[in-house]
């Protein structure tokens, strides 16, 4: 076949926070390391968080503040090892990611500013203006390529070499060429970002397909929590772009039609600064009981006319902008629409402390297979992650998969020679999606998915309503073969790439509905109308479920780590 064998110490696909941070550490060690991304490092989608990076920085405030912040905001479903891991080397992540040259904004006495967000007891978001998650990520990409690092941008990961419990590398394209090449790697880590695409409303890049999760999930191993998805309470309404939360830290109150400021009947004490989880459903209900605004009223107002025209100018210029872009309303001057937005992945592979994958919910490990960042679920958000939490956790996480990945290397992990056999997958899908000339669409089956998903496994879930949607993807799953793309060529052939990524998205969303199926409680991000409670007695466990070759989901229960915080009623 003529397939190039690549050989690495180390092979990481995604290039955005968690990626770059581990390629940094391993490349500053010495160890050949390739990354794999199918968009240039500075488009990734770290570089569209807004709002802000956790750490306990106020005088206020204290690491373990914001672990049990963390862990309640989680509903206890977080595993309480890892939270304790990240929040406290929390304010060490910050100052090296400003010595990296990141440029937060500064508080009156010079200090690194920090603003309220939702579910904290502190402020404690340290920020960039409203465009946090660009400083960090360009910062970190000077810095790693100053290391050296070897980028293959414009190349898409198809499949995972897996053999007897080990990975030794991965298979990718060059999408210019759609030449496939085989990465042979010591150590292979997953950093590939978040999958809220699979929904007809998210705030997420369009790269951002969680081709990861069914790379892995097709291997047999399983994924863990994916029906604990987070709604954002402030997307546009209609688009769904994301209005930071910080806008909500800085002051904005929300209103329904009639005026009234709602949130005082859904959480009394935090009002707007409630978590993310209970902000979002608080919407919705309002939108459902016909309190909405906008054309088709369902959106809310966010109000941030009381505030000094200088705190939006000076902290929040994008959002305004955004706001004017989109939606033509000026925030200076009027309300403008938000609607809840699918924002983030709390679920995703499973990982240990030292994000190494698990392979059962025991936790036996993979030899030698690393991931971090929102496709892992190590787990530090459970059901509902609190806002500011994900750069911290791709950022430190990331490293410190670098840094285990790196401890590996020097206790002599060996390299598992691959063949060009190893293609084999990625040449029968290939070929699969360019030759069949089925009668099917790509755009019009993951329309449906994705109007299904936030129909039907959104804010709110029932049975009726998940085994709708779980039929409705059996059925896109059977049409899926039946596809005809009309770029048949191999010249940059978008048409191909995002066929793969529906195949990818119609398999993991299988994993959001089936874990909301069987999961009969109510927990943070997870709302059952028919299970409104949570139910610690049966559901405080993780979930880690299977897909076979013919679509069959399975799944087992995995225990959470609680050490120090026991689980109490969540309250705002
Ligand atoms: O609202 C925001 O600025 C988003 C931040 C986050 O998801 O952590």
């Amino acid at each position: 076949m003529g397939i190039t064998i690549h050989e690495y110490d180390a092979v990481i696909v995604g290039a955005g926070l968690a990626g770059l941070a581990a390629a940094k550490e391993l490349t500053e060690a010495g160890k050949k390391t390739a990354v794999i991304t199918k968009l240039h490092p500075l488009r990734s989608h770290s570089g569209a968080a807004q709002g802000g990076i956790n750490a306990a920085l106020g005088k206020e405030d204290s690491t373990e503040l914001h672990e049990f912040d963390t862990v309640k905001g989680s509903d206890y479903l977080a595993d309480q090892d890892c939270v304790e891991l990240m929040c406290s080397k929390a304010p060490e992540t910050i100052r090296w990611a400003e010595r990296m040259g990141a440029v937060f904004s500064r508080d009156e006495d010079g200090n690194i500013a920090i603003r309220p967000f939702g579910g904290q007891s502190k402020p404690r978001a340290c920020y960039a203006k409203d465009r946090t998650g660009l400083a960090v990520l360009q910062a970190i990409y000077e810095q790693a390529f100053r290391a050296g690092i070897e980028v293959f941008d414009e190349w898409y990961c198809s499949d995972l070499i897996y053999k007897d419990g080990k990975v030794s590398g991965v298979v990718a394209y060059d999408l210019r060429t759609s030449e496939p090449a085989i990465f042979n790697a010591k150590v292979t880590m997953f950093a590939t970002g978040g999958h809220a695409r699979a929904y007809r409303f998210n705030s997420n890049a369009h790269a951002n397909t969680g081709d990861s999760l069914s790379i892995v999930a097709r291997h047999g191993l399983p994924l863990e929590d994916m029906e604990f998805v987070q709604f954002h309470p402030s997307g546009l309404g209609g688009s769904g772009i994301l209005i930071s939360e910080a806008a909500r830290g800085e002051g904005g109150r929300l209103y329904n039609s009639k005026g009234e400021r709602f949130m005082e009947k859904y959480a009394p004490n935090a009002m707007e600064l409630a978590s993310r989880d209970v902000v979002s459903r608080a919407i919705m209900e309002e939108v459902r009981q016909g309190r909405g605004v906008g054309k088709d009223g369902q959106s809310v107002n966010i109000d941030l006319t009381h505030l000094d025209p200088e705190i939006i100018l000076t902290r929040l210029p994008e959002l305004r902008e955004l706001a004017i872009a989109f939606q033509g309303q000026d925030m200076l001057k009027e309300p403008i629409h938000i609607s809840a937005t699918a924002h983030y992945s709390m679920g995703g592979i499973p990982t240990n402390i030292n994000c190494q994958v698990q392979k059962n919910a025991k936790g036996d490990v993979v030899e030698g297979f690393y991931a971090a960042g929102e496709c892992s679920c190590v787990s530090v958000h459970g059901a509902n992650r609190l806002g500011a939490n994900s750069l911290l956790e791709a950022l430190f996480f990331g490293r410190h998969a670098g840094e285990n990945m790196v401890k590996a290397l020097d206790e002599g992990i060996e390299l598992r020679p691959a063949t060009e056999a190893d293609a084999k997958n990625t040449l029968e899908e290939m070929n699969r999606l360019l030759t069949s000339n089925g009668k099917e669409r790509v755009a019009k089956l993951r329309e449906e998915l994705q109007n299904g998903m936030t129909a039907d496994a959104g804010v709110f879930r029932s049975k009726e309503s998940l085994e709708r949607q779980l039929k409705l993807i059996d059925e896109l799953l059977v049409r899926f073969k039946d596809i005809r793309i009309d770029d048949k060529s191999k010249t940059f052939n978008t048409d191909l790439q995002e066929a793969t990524e529906l195949g990818h998205m119609l398999e993991f969303s299988k994993f959001i509905v089936y874990g909301a199926l069987i999961r009969e409680e109510s927990r943070g991000g997870h709302y059952r109308e028919d299970f409104p409670t949570r139910d610690d007695e049966k559901f405080l466990k993780h979930t880690y479920a299977y897909m076979d070759k013919d679509y069959n989901m399975s799944h087992e229960w995995g225990d959470v780590v609680i050490d120090k915080f026991e689980p109490m009623e969540r309250k705002y």
